[in-house]
């Protein structure tokens, strides 16, 4: 049996994980901070327009009215969010410029599949919030680092338009949070 607040022996023999060598960079690759930040930006862009065209097929497809609001409501933010963007690279005196976001093109693949999947009503709307607390989720962890980026970088304007941007995601995170736990979830139950 182990001793009560036996200290922790720690392996002094681990070995480094098996790979394979390096991935070389690519002929584009970004070279600097600003260049990553950047290349966050295009990303985010595309997802937000990609998420602007997916809300009103999840609208649709939701039933219960504190949802519908709130996707209806994250949807006029969403394009707000996408004008932000634009404010970052007019800042930073560059073309406004989208590149795919293989990530977001995933997750709103899972949420079409979601749809479908499920029975109109309490079911399909615990589905729904499942697969936009994932977008949001995603969008936190991005708007989080580009802020952080932005910070270092001392791009100010840019970091404004981040940081309102985050807080609506985190705010729309926590209303659909808020949404499941007091009316859906219980109700899918039984549905
Ligand atoms: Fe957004
Ligand atoms: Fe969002």
């Amino acid at each position: 049996m182990a001793t009560k607040n036996a200290p922790v022996k720690k392996s002094t023999t681990a070995k480094a994980p098996k790979t394979t060598s390096k991935t070389p960079a690519k002929k584009d690759a970004a070279k600097n901070l600003s260049d990553l930040f950047e290349d966050g930006l295009k990303d985010i862009y595309w997802a937000e327009k990609a998420l602007a065209k997916a809300l009103p097929k999840m609208h649709k497809n939701a039933t219960e009215p504190k949802l519908k609001t709130a996707i209806a409501d994250h949807l006029e933010e969403t394009k707000e969010h996408v004008r932000r963007l634009e404010g970052c690279f007019k800042a930073l005196k560059k073309r406004a410029q989208a590149k795919k976001c293989d990530a977001m093109e995933g997750l709103l693949e899972e949420g079409k599949s979601i749809i479908e999947e499920t029975k109109p009503g309490a079911v399909r709307d615990a589905g729904i919030i499942a697969a936009a607390q994932k977008v949001e989720h995603y969008e936190i962890a991005t708007y989080g680092t580009l802020a952080a980026y932005a910070k270092v970088l001392k791009e100010k304007d840019c970091l404004k338009y981040l940081l309102s941007t985050l807080d609506e995601e985190k705010n729309c995170n926590n209303l659909l949070t808020k949404i499941a736990d007091t009316n859906l979830n219980s109700k899918a139950i039984n549905d």
